[in-house]
């Protein structure tokens, strides 16, 4: 992935979500107060209730609904989804609670170029109710991860994690908040390292300023 006019145009995105859009409004404001060099082409979600939908039109950006009830099968419905992004033609495709398993011939035609933010430090806890399967799991740590896609579901090469502690009076809600408040400031770091040419993808291995990291 090379963004070509780094440190002058700002990095195209586009963001896709499912749900209350928190993670995109932190890049919202990222970019916002200049500390961000991106610009949100779209935000694209399968669900018409999506709150990071109203996120978005509250900031003026572009908004796409495509619903995959509307779809008989998951190649049709990741086509219309390859067909709308690429309207948009970003360099970056960002996953901020983007809840669909996705087809290989989406996740390839993107190789390199998406990236997604799960809430767990992987490869533990893939999939749903990140939070309970820690406390259940009695770990003494959790976190998230932001890796690039790969077709496995929550998986790929790992970019960063960033951890948090698990304490003794946690339930759901306390352990959920703290790695959330995490997450709407490691996404958008990730993503300025990207608008800043700094991360590359060399085969299965992640570079930070040509190192591996
Ligand atoms: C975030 O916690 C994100 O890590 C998670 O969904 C939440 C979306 O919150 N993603 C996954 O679980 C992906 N497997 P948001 O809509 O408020 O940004």
């Amino acid at each position: 992935m090379k963004h070509a006019t780094a440190t002058s145009r700002p990095l195209p995105i586009v963001v896709l979500l499912s749900g209350s859009g928190s993670n995109l409004q932190a890049i919202i404001d990222r970019i916002a107060e200049g500390k961000l060099n991106a610009e949100i082409m779209a935000v694209i979600s399968n669900k018409a209730d999506a709150y990071g939908l109203e996120r978005a039109r509250k900031a003026g950006i572009p908004t796409e609904l495509i619903e995959h009830s509307q779809f008989d099968n998951r190649e049709s419905f990741d086509a219309q989804l390859i067909k709308t992004i690429d309207k948009y033609q970003p360099e970056l495709i960002v996953l901020a609670g983007f809840m669909r398993i996705l087809t290989n011939q989406f996740v390839d035609h993107y190789y390199g170029r998406m990236i997604n933010i799960h809430p767990s430090l992987l490869p533990r806890h893939r999939g749903l109710h990140t939070h309970r399967r820690v406390l259940e799991a009695g770990d003494s740590e959790h976190g998230l991860s932001i890796h690039f896609v790969s077709s496995e579901l929550d998986g790929g090469p790992v970019i960063l994690q960033t951890r948090v502690p698990v304490l003794a009076d946690d339930n759901e809600e306390t352990l959920a908040l703290r790695v959330l408040t995490r997450e709407h400031q490691s996404y958008p770091e990730v993503i300025q390292w990207i608008a800043e040419n700094r991360l590359q993808l060399s085969g299965d291995q992640v570079l930070l300023d040509g190192k591996p990291i």
